[in-house]
């Protein structure tokens, strides 16, 4: 039932700050100012390396999981998308923590990726929304994401009830390897349980991004830019987008820019920006500028302190509270998505069923 919304992915976009709100709830101790994980059978302190395997919206959760595991807990992660992991014989030694994430808990790729992580010795860990899916009684730890059903083909509150799951997980690992102090911790629990005020306070802006919508729909590419783990956010900026609207979209590294994507860059081509203000933004906002000398049309996601310092020549902004930056992918998550689908809803296209997608890929 999409209740009073006009699809299912919108309605999924707004249930965002009570599900995630859920979900951590299972993972905070918000008054020990403790995070903490169910019951398990291995020791975390002993995990040496991550391998993450997951597909599409899933898999950049893991590459956020990845600066955040790799900042909080000091251990080496490593990134694949599920469809290379097999065929590359990766290196999975003792002490690996294999982690699979998925909405579904039956995609095909990652389904054979766990299993073949198994078979190697390695103990796993997913991060999943359907309970009774096959990975879910696959892994040997659990960590469900309280999404609830995702009907949208194009993932939304699951992304970032997944993130939050990520998060209380590499905040685990990192005490559980003595990397983070009771102070530090606390410090954690009470950003993570700002998040869902935050996500309102992001979907506030609904009707702003919704008149932006016409101009981003007559392009034919655009460009998303982020730095540290704002860069996954921006691919999954481009995913959504191109689901959805069906028009072409790349998400970069802001710094790679003037490596090869700055020659797309003319009027005709909006470039999104998601850079909240912070210890990254000055180096964001001057690859920002080197699109905008070009001609480059920028739509700067950002808070009031990084607006005041670099809004002014930009197409757009849209202002986010101003938060941490630990949690700044799942609060900017919000207006991304909204561009997605204001965009496609003014393009016209089937925005909870997009051509040629299936919601569960269970071929491989
Ligand atoms: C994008 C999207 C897909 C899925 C991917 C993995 O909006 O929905 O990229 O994220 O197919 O699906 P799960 O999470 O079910 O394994």
């Amino acid at each position: 039932d999409k209740g009073n919304h006009r699809h299912f992915m919108q309605k999924e976009i707004y249930e965002q700050p009570v599900v995630v709100a859920q979900t951590l709830s299972s993972y905070l101790r918000t008054l020990e100012a403790k995070v903490a994980l169910p019951d398990m059978e291995f020791d975390l302190g002993s995990v040496e390396r991550v391998a993450i395997v997951a597909c599409g919206t899933a898999s950049y959760v893991g590459a956020i999981g990845k600066y955040w595991l790799e900042q909080m807990a000091r251990v080496p992660v490593e990134v694949d998308v599920a469809s290379e992991f097999r065929y590359r014989e990766p290196v999975l030694g003792p002490n690996t923590l294999g982690l699979v994430i998925s909405q579904s808990g039956e995609t095909a790729d990652t389904l054979a990726a766990l299993r073949h992580m198994k078979s190697e010795g390695v103990t796993t860990a997913g991060i999943i929304n359907v309970p009774t899916s096959s990975m879910a009684r696959e892994v040997d730890l659990l960590l469900p994401t309280h999404a609830g059903p995702e009907i949208g083909v194009a993932s939304t509150k699951a992304f970032t009830c997944q993130l939050a799951v990520m998060a209380a997980l590499a905040a685990n690992i990192a005490r559980a390897k003595g990397k983070l102090s009771d102070a530090d911790e606390a410090v954690l629990v009470k950003h993570l349980a700002e998040v869902p005020a935050a996500m309102n306070a992001a979907l506030a802006h609904d009707a702003e991004i919704e008149g932006m919508a016409h101009t981003i729909a007559g392009a034919r590419d655009v460009l998303y830019l982020g730095r540290g783990p704002d860069y996954p956010l921006a691919l999954e900026g481009a995913l959504k987008l191109k689901e959805i609207s069906y028009i072409h979209a790349e998400g970069y590294a802001a710094g790679e820019m003037k490596h090869g994507p700055i020659a797309l860059i003319d009027e005709s081509v909006p470039v999104i920006v998601i850079a909240p203000s912070g210890p990254l933004f000055d180096k964001t906002v001057s690859n920002m500028q080197e699109v905008q000398a070009r001609g480059g049309k920028v739509v700067l996601i950002s808070d009031s302190e990084g607006l005041a310092q670099a809004g002014e020549g930009a197409l757009a902004t849209i202002e986010m509270p101003k938060v941490h930056p630990l949690i700044a992918p799942l609060v900017y998550a919000v207006p991304v998505q909204l561009l997605a689908y204001h965009v496609a809803v003014v393009k016209g296209t089937d925005v909870d069923q997009p051509r040629n997608l299936a919601k569960s890929v269970t071929v491989e």
